[in-house]
């Protein structure tokens, strides 16, 4: 059943934290349900701009609603992610989106409010919901000063200005954090002390956390024990999960480490049968390790298990 992620953060908010996973084909798409539905708990299917046009667009949709019809039981929201202005509206026009992401995080703030606001009032008379950002996500070098990595993550009383002025349903918030494999270069980490203002300011607001993938090591091993050269990958602490969801965030955004989990399946499999050129066995293998990855990390966000509480919410 699709759903706003509205519910979903309510019944989330304070407690854990829903998973948010990108997916681009067919295979993720099946792994996605099956861990979820193995591990009874709510989520939020992310499709990006880039994912919207691997194939067609109408396809990954295709693939969504029929995932819908097979798992009859399975509760989730399907989101934009980091959008634009004219794909926030393209995707709030389909009728198929529960919840946009408008991203002009990079834009000045009166523009970044400006934009939002348009895509809010859009998504608002359909009865979509919007998630904004404010602050940059970016890899942050250890060598960089304090004062100027500080200046890109989110400003709590810009936060509280921006919501207000927007009416957006939820925040994407720049805490350290930032996206793909290469996170942290030294002992950087999550920013506590700043989601801990930004949660002052807006009590009971759904933050978002972006870039929250943990980059197993022990995954980008196998990966370069089977030919993949990635040096210095690392992650978010996946234990620092529920922290987090403590002070307010209800949405954690997932992609690279489902990347890591296609790559390594891939690469063993083919090392270890290199007389197979066949897609599917592969295939298969791949969709019962990202349904037993999705699970894992459904008990790291505490989101598993929460099945059926959501489902008497949604009455
Ligand atoms: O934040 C970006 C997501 O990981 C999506 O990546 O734009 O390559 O699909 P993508
Ligand atoms: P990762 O690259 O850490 O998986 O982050 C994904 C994300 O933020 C998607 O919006
Ligand atoms: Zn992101």
């Amino acid at each position: 059943m699709i759903v706003t992620t509205k519910k979903l953060f309510e019944a989330a908010y304070g407690k854990y934290a829903i998973g948010a996973y990108n997916i681009n084909n067919l295979e993720q798409c099946m792994g996605l349900f099956r861990g979820n539905l193995q591990s009874q708990a709510p989520f939020i299917i992310q499709i990006s701009k880039g994912a919207r046009s691997y194939t067609d667009k109408e396809m990954l949709e295709g693939i969504i609603r029929s995932a819908d019809k097979v798992f009859p039981e399975a509760i989730f929201a399907v989101h934009l992610d980091h959008g634009d202005e004219e794909t926030a509206l393209d995707c709030i026009n389909s009728g198929f989106y529960s919840s946009v992401m408008i991203d002009a995080s990079h834009e000045p703030f009166e523009e970044n409010i400006a934009i939002t606001k348009r895509v809010v009032d859009a998504a608002h008379a359909k009865g979509i919901v919007v998630e904004a950002e404010l602050g940059q996500l970016g890899g942050v070098e250890e060598h960089v000063q304090v004062d100027e990595a500080d200046a890109k993550l989110t400003d709590p009383d810009q936060a509280k200005e921006f919501v207000e002025r927007t009416g957006c349903d939820s925040l994407a918030c720049a805490i350290g954090t930032s996206h793909g494999a290469f996170k942290f270069s030294g002992t950087q980490g999550l920013r506590f002390d700043v989601l801990s203002e930004i949660q002052q300011r807006l009590p009971g607001f759904p933050l978002v956390m972006h870039g929250s993938s943990s980059v197993p090591q022990e995954e980008v091993q196998r990966i370069n024990a089977a030919g993949g050269k990635l040096l210095g990958a690392k992650g978010v602490d996946a234990d620092q999960f529920r922290r987090a969801a403590e002070l307010g965030v209800t949405k954690i955004n997932i992609d690279t480490d489902g990347r890591l989990v296609w790559t390594r399946v891939h690469r063993e499999f083919f090392r270890d049968h290199p007389e197979n050129f066949d897609l599917r066995p592969p295939g298969k293998v791949f969709m019962a390790e990202y349904a037993n990855f999705i699970a894992a990390k459904n008990e790291k966000l505490g989101s598993a298990g929460q099945l059926e509480e959501v489902r008497k919410l949604l009455g």
